[in-house]
């Protein structure tokens, strides 16, 4: 999601009658309407959407055609190959998808909706960064140093580490990351995706990208980086 959310054209807390969580850049998640443990995500129309590159405009383009290119269907791929190779240790950072599914206001992926203890869906990392949160900038930067330390450890190429990708609930007090967007351990920018294939060049993509969002964390909330 882009820093600043001017470039998303209106849209109301309603959507087709449906309560509206949030929208990305390409999807709207709205509560499941027969699940309150669910939430439902809609891939949008192409003039809802924010402005995009080139490449990316030809991405869309060919998922318009070929629906295995569509956010839902890679985001649920992904799920899945990260669920058969980590089984349950895969919740640890990601969102449970459940399956794509047709409901009368289109197709859509049902995941489980990452919810405080309260029930109420949790806020993304960046609603905490830009519209108040409780936490330090140092809680919230520990647990990107976890998930940071899951994908090394396991060698999941999770590059797109944004603070719209991320949801945080409350644990005692502690701040807990949870991933709602996979899709970026599948698919990228690169044309030859070198550092999905070269182990070394993985490690450092996604140390750099775990620093950068560290450091919008604690630029967002004003707290110096620690010394090295
Ligand atoms: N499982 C979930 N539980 C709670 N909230 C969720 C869940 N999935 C998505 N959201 C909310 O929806 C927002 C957008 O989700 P998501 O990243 O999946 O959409 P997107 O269109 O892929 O976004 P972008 O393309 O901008 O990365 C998240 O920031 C979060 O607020
Ligand atoms: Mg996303």
């Amino acid at each position: 999601m882009p820093e600043t959310l001017a470039a998303y054209p209106p849209l109301g807390p309603h959507w087709q009658g449906l309560v509206v969580l949030a929208r990305g850049a390409n999807r709207l998640c709205v509560r499941d309407p027969a699940d309150e443990a669910a939430c439902l995500k809609f891939e949008l129309a192409a003039h809802e959407r924010t402005q995009a590159s080139l490449r990316e405009r030809l991405r869309r383009a060919w998922a318009q055609r070929w629906e295995s290119f569509g956010e839902n269907a890679v985001e649920l791929r992904a799920y899945r190959r990260l669920h058969a190779r980590w089984g349950e240790q895969t919740h640890e950072v990601f969102a449970q998808c459940t399956g794509l599914v047709e409901t009368r206001w289109g197709r859509a992926l049902r995941c489980l909706l990452v919810r405080e203890a309260d029930g109420q869906p949790a806020r993304s990392l960046y609603s905490h960064l830009f519209a108040g949160t409780a936490y330090s900038a140092g809680a919230l930067c520990a647990e990107v140093d976890r998930i940071e330390a899951w994908l090394l450890a396991r060698q999941v190429p999770l590059f797109d580490l944004n603070a719209g990708n991320f949801v945080v609930t409350d644990v005692d007090g502690h701040p807990r990351l949870t991933c709602v967007d996979g899709k970026s351990t599948l698919s990228g920018k690169e044309l030859l995706p070198l550092s999905r294939w070269i182990p070394h060049l993985m490690r450092r993509k996604i140390q750099r990208r775990a620093e950068r969002l560290r450091q919008r964390i604690r630029r967002a909330l004003a707290e110096p980086s620690p010394a090295h």
